[in-house]
């Protein structure tokens, strides 16, 4: 892969065309690369342990204790406890909750609940970060639909993710198959640069105007992770605990993320 140094050159001929461009601490250098790997790995493998035990009757808080064990048993540490005071080890957001869903013991999955759990994994510093949607039991083909098009919408975005493609087009992918869909983006939360530190330059907004915003490279790594509403974009906060989004209309929302590596003819999703 073309390193950081053969980058620079590259860099300032598009600057010079008044492109933005990605500073040197987007790219990563192969060391770094390869302690995010790691972190993406041990994430995806958290992850499968989570789809074993979900099912109906579970409470969230089982999720969360799934999640600490097998990443603490790996060496790794869980992201999002005490990340800005967020309580728990992993996020999970159910029907109507857009993201940042707190495990709890008063929460039990139900039949018919989309859920989605999003883990993220510090190993020897590096950060990984995905998500997946869970059904428990038989839905509705409403909800089955939602998360189907939610995974096209990332599908897109990540077809979209290419070298010397722009930031925008990413969201202007994932916006073409929402449209057509009829299904709605939120547009408060977007994917992040990740990997050094769990939240890191450029955010990558799910919705957007191709050929516009910032240079994608090789070497970047960030997350995409679209969230979609069946009904309106709009979303609150939850006034109690300070973190759970919610769909205002009450709709639901369904949520999956990658977090991927820009390459020289493509990318490659880190978290698969
Ligand atoms: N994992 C979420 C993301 O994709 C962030 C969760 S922050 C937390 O960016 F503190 F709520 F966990
Ligand atoms: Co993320």
């Amino acid at each position: 892969m073309i390193s950081r140094e053969e980058l620079v050159p590259v860099l300032k001929k598009y600057q010079d065309e008044g492109v933005i461009v990605p500073s040197i601490d987007m790219i990563r250098t192969p060391q770094q690369l390869e302690g995010i790997r790691k972190a993406c790995a041990l994430n995806n493998l958290v992850l499968d342990e989570v789809a074993k035990i979900m099912a109906e009757g579970i409470t969230t808080q089982q999720i969360d204790d799934v999640v600490k064990n097998v990443t603490e048993s790996h060496g790794g540490i869980c992201a999002p406890y005490h990340f800005e005071g967020f309580p728990k080890h992993v996020c999970t957001s159910i029907n109507s909750e857009v993201c940042h869903g707190i495990p709890s013991r008063r929460i039990k999955l139900k039949k018919g609940d989309i859920v989605n759990v999003d883990v993220s994994t510090i190993v020897d510093g590096y950060y990984g970060d995905a998500s997946r949607m869970f059904v428990i039991g038989e839905t509705t083909h409403s909800r089955r639909r939602l998360i189907e098009i939610t995974r096209e919408c990332l599908n897109a975005g990540i077809a979209a993710a290419k070298p010397y493609a722009r930031i925008g087009d990413i969201g202007a992918a994932i916006e073409a198959v929402a449209k057509a869909n009829g299904v709605t983006i939120v547009e408060e939360l977007g994917g992040h640069g990740c990997g050094i530190e769990f939240h890191e330059d450029p955010f990558v907004a799910h919705y957007g105007v191709a050929g516009t915003g910032m240079l994608l490279v090789p070497g970047m790594t960030f997350t995409i992770e679209p969230m979609i509403n069946a009904g309106k974009r709009h979303v609150y906060v939850d006034a109690m605990n300070g973190w759970t989004v919610y769909t205002r209309d009450g709709s639901d929302s369904a949520q999956i993320e990658h977090m991927i590596l820009i390459t020289e003819d493509g990318n490659e999703i880190l978290s698969a």
